[in-house]
């Protein structure tokens, strides 16, 4: 899952209110079968990024000159315990693990 932006109307900042965004978003997520939640952020906004790593989410890379010539950081947070992983294998075909049965790509029968 992907946050595009977040913002919190000035008047209403420092009150918790993006932090319960962000928690029902994870809620939303999990109901929904997302085992990721990422987002980026300007490098510039230090309390979007206070925000993110408060809320436990960790620093992927980073967006060079994404907007606007700004740099970006990419953050992402696990939000689902028993992720899928993917594992490539020698013949570069993609196998998803057991638990999530709906795509598997293999040329092994
Ligand atoms: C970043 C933003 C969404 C935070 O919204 P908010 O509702 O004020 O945040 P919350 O009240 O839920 O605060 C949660 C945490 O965020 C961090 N934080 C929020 N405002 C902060 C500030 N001014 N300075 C430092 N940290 C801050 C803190 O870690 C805070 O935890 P704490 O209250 O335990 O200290 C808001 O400041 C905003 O809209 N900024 C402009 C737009 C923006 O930067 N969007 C993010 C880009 S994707």
């Amino acid at each position: 899952m992907h946050v595009c932006s977040l913002a919190v109307l000035p008047a209403h900042q420092n009150s918790g209110v993006a932090r319960r965004l962000m928690e029902r978003l994870e809620t939303v997520g999990q109901e929904k079968g997302c085992c990721k939640l990422f987002l980026h952020t300007a490098w510039a906004m230090k309390e979007a990024i206070q925000l993110y790593e408060k809320l436990g989410y960790m620093k992927e890379g980073y967006l060079r000159e994404h907007f606007y010539g700004e740099d970006f950081m990419v953050f992402s947070k696990f939000i689902k315990s028993s992720t899928p992983y993917l594992r490539v294998q020698a013949n570069h075909s993609c196998v998803l693990n057991q638990q999530n049965k709906r795509k598997v790509h293999s040329s092994r029968g």
